[in-house]
């Protein structure tokens, strides 16, 4: 059995921000969800979270079900910290594991490995470590043989010869927590920081057992911008490499970024400056981009998009898009269709094989098959307190610069004719014209000028 305690209390002062520390994003979801959700696949019998600047805040902004929080009033440090699991956990008989609401880039196979290791050896604490590079600001794990940690320092407590192990404390741990809650009332603030320090009571007890990350990249905690934006694109770089692997052709990787919610087939192409967030799925033989952007959209086979915008919509197959479009508000667009330069659609559903190539805007609107949109073509569908539906049957075509005052329905096999502004209602197989008749007058010209002269 496992219980879960989440640190996030802290303020992260290095963020300079008024929001918490935990509560930053990262890849669209904050930080402390994501410590959470690299803790779910263990199914935690509970799942303790630890609160205090912006408790109210930090509370309000976690989703995920069957969280406690627990308040710690004043940051003396992580012992002091886990001190305040005392009375929560009183007679709990499991292990219990410790995460910094920091973390975000764990993957759940190492607390998972974590846990096993710790549950196999019969350990009191087994603590994730790692081989920095550069270790600066962590505490420094000095083990004795092969990984029996004799000694944690925090890096300012260390003496320039300490400070040369590169074995760093990554802030994780299992505890058997029978043996953590007896020294845990004890600690001291005996150090540079006058803090309790949760990393004393990992060395009184016994055994403690180190385990090392495979990738040092998962235990990089967020303290500044900085950092969070280097997680983000080691975030990137493993959503790259997924896809790729899984037959997704990315051209010029560093300038595209996917959300992990993201579904790609194979033989789809992502071409530079493409951004792919929310629950987009995208089907096989896609082409998108460059330039474009495509949020919480359907998209099916074969699709070309261009420098084009695409959120919430669904896009059948075979369909063009772009260069400079923007589909948005639920627009559905049906098999075959193209969509092209500096075309807007909004609340809008294209039968299949429809055009609107050129310039045009239309809200509310129903298409049925083979529909020509000209170039131009406007729906009025704002009366400045409502919106209002525009219904455009099977093979119609409206000419170009046709104003469509909505409510309004033009029949199957329509013609408008170019230029018209149209305010009712068209039946099947008519002609619509609705604008002025042209008027030449000859000579009107030079008569005009010999008057001035
Ligand atoms: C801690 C470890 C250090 C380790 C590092 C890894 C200790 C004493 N040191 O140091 O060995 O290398 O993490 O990142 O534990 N927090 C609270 N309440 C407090 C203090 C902190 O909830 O009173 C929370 C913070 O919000 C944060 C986490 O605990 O999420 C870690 O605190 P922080 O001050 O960043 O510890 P480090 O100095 O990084
Ligand atoms: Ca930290």
């Amino acid at each position: 059995m496992v219980v879960v305690a989440i640190l996030a209390a802290g303020r992260g002062t290095r963020m300079k921000s008024n929001l918490p520390k935990v509560l930053h994003t990262l890849g669209g979801r904050s930080l402390v969800a994501r410590v959470l959700d690299s803790v779910e696949p263990l199914s935690p019998s509970r799942r303790l979270v630890i609160v205090g600047y912006q408790a109210e805040e930090v509370k309000s902004a976690i989703q995920t079900p069957n969280i406690e929080f627990v308040e710690q009033t004043v940051q003396l440090g992580t012992g002091h910290a886990i001190q305040q699991l005392l009375p929560h956990l009183e007679g709990y008989k499991g292990d219990l594991l410790v995460l910094n609401g920091d973390v975000p880039l764990l993957r759940p196979e190492t607390m998972k490995n974590l846990l096993q290791t710790h549950q196999e050896n019969q350990n009191a604490v087994t603590i994730l470590t790692a081989h920095l590079p550069d270790p600066k600001g962590y505490g420094r794990v000095f083990c004795n043989g092969e990984n029996v940690v004799q000694q944690i320092v925090e890096d300012k407590d260390c003496t320039a010869a300490q400070k040369q192990n590169c074995r760093i404390n990554a802030g994780i741990y299992c505890f058997r927590w029978q043996d953590l809650e007896k020294v845990l009332p004890h600690l001291e603030a005996n150090n540079a920081q006058k803090e309790y320090y949760l990393t004393d009571a990992v060395t009184q007890v016994s055994p403690v057992m180190a385990v090392d990350v495979e990738d040092f990249q998962e235990i990089l905690g967020i303290n500044d911008r900085l950092q969070l934006a280097s997680a983000y694109e080691i975030l990137q770089q493993r959503i790259r490499e997924k896809w790729m692997a899984a037959g997704v052709t990315i051209i010029d990787p560093s300038s595209v970024t996917i959300d992990e919610t993201v579904e790609l087939q194979s033989d789809v192409i992502i071409e530079p400056q493409t951004h792919l967030r929310g629950n987009t799925v995208i089907q096989t033989g896609c082409r998108i981009g460059p330039g474009s952007l495509i949020e919480n959209s359907q998209i099916g086979e074969n699709v070309k998009v261009l420098f084009s915008v695409i959120t919430d919509s669904i896009v059948q197959a075979t369909v063009r898009i772009g260069p400079y479009a923007h589909l948005r508000g639920h627009a559905q667009v049906g098999e075959g269709c193209r969509v092209g330069n500096f075309v807007e659609l909004k609340n809008t559903t294209l039968g299949s094989k429809t055009n609107v190539a050129h310039l045009s805007y239309l809200g509310d609107a129903t298409t049925g098959t083979k529909v020509n949109i000209g170039a131009g073509t406007i729906t009025g569908n704002y009366d400045g307190v409502n919106k209002h539906p525009t219904k455009i049957g099977d093979r119609t075509a409206t000419g170009s610069n046709t104003v469509l005052i909505a409510p309004v329905t033009l029949g199957n096999d329509v013609y408008i004719a170019a230029g018209s502004t149209i305010t009712e209602d068209v039946p099947d197989d008519c002609l619509a014209v609705a604008r002025e008749r042209q008027i030449v007058k000859p000579g009107w010209v030079s008569k005009k000028r010999e008057s001035r002269e």
